[in-house]
């Protein structure tokens, strides 16, 4: 090929990559619903827990947390919008939340609810440059609070671990379900954590829990599958015809995730808290009772994962997963 012809193609293509490129506005807009992992200060707003002397800025861990490593990774290099509307104490099934005990913790059907009243407010920017994209992580304290709601009431344990999975499967499907319903087109629902690694679970328990959760991600496969054959099957044009659920893994997925953390971790478990609390109970003066190090330890307290499982999980695991189905920039 003569050498113009070569630096034309080249040239030509420059052009063309930079053109793609300045017609890419795209503002990834994530709305993001769940529990105490992913809460970036809606309970400490509320309720000024977890305590500020021990947990980071409201989040439930001793840095930041998912959201904003993801956050801080993407916004690098784009616009990025958060909606956050996950609580501490929060859970997917309504008779699983308990707001004598904790008053500040919201379920699904309420933090959906607040989504779609700040939309009818306009508060959420909408527009055609506008990827509106929801993000969901449930599931851990449903099932121990339905654990320990069957434990103390006795009867058949066989039988109360199979009501759990189903309610828990149906009100994640309910709630996915009402998201598209409501004109979100992508809607994440993260898997269930893997609660049985915990130090909250003791050692006798770990295996039944760990069953109880893997009936879970079964039966999660399927409800988010009836989900999706119902909006593939919505009359065209309904806001829930343009819409899929995208289910990212299962808790094996997110129990390998606090494997892969590098620099690993010394304990898995045992927590840093020296004198195990609740995050939900403002305890001042309980800062001398936590450890010296917290990122020696997989857990920070007896239920929630240090910062570095956070950032591990955030931009080493849930990124390459929002990329790989074309639901977060590629480019960074
Ligand atoms: C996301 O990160 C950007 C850049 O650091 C920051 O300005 C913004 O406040 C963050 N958003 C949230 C919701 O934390
Ligand atoms: C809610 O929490 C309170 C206070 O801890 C407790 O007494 C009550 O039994 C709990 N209710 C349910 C339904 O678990
Ligand atoms: C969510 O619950 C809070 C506290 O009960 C309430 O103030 C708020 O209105 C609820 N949101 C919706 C949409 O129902």
């Amino acid at each position: 090929m003569p050498r113009c012809a070569i630096i034309l193609l080249a040239c030509s293509v420059a052009v063309l990559l930079s053109v793609a490129q300045a017609a890419d506005k795209t503002v990834y807009q994530y709305v993001i619903f769940g529990d105490s992992l992913t809460d970036t200060g809606n309970v400490f707003r509320d309720g000024g827990v977890p305590d500020p002397l021990i947990y980071y800025k409201g989040r439930f861990t001793n840095g930041p947390n998912w959201v904003d490593y993801l956050n801080a990774t993407l916004s690098s290099k784009h616009p990025v919008q958060i909606y956050n509307y996950a609580t501490g104490g929060g859970v997917a099934c309504s008779i699983n939340l308990n707001n004598t005990r904790y008053p500040y913790a919201r379920d699904a059907i309420n933090q959906t609810g607040n989504f779609l009243a700040d939309l009818a407010r306009g508060k959420i920017p909408t527009g055609k440059d506008i990827r509106r994209i929801s993000i969901s992580w449930f599931a851990a304290n449903d099932i121990m609070v339905a654990l320990s709601r069957a434990l103390t009431a006795g009867g058949d344990p066989v039988k109360a671990g199979m009501e759990i999975v189903s309610s828990l499967a149906t009100c994640l499907a309910q709630h996915v379900g009402a998201l598209a319903a409501a004109g979100v087109h992508e809607v994440v629902l993260v898997p269930q954590s893997p609660v049985q690694m915990a130090p909250l679970v003791p050692a006798y328990l770990r295996s039944p829990v760990a069953q109880l959760v893997s009936g879970v991600d079964v039966a999660v496969v399927q409800a988010v599958a009836a989900v999706n054959a119902q909006l593939e099957a919505a009359p065209p044009g309904s806001p829930a015809s343009r819409a899929h659920v995208y289910l990212l893994g299962d808790s094996k997925w997110v129990g390998r995730v606090i494997g892969d953390v590098r620099p690993a971790p010394k304990y898995f478990d045992k927590s840093c808290f020296v004198n195990p609390v609740s995050s939900m109970d403002l305890t001042p003066g309980l800062a001398a009772r936590i450890c010296t190090d917290p990122n020696d330890h997989a857990f920070y307290d007896e239920i929630h994962p240090t910062t570095a499982f956070h950032k591990w999980f955030g931009v080493n695991a849930l990124l390459p997963r929002l990329q790989m189905f074309r639901l977060a920039p590629r480019d960074v």
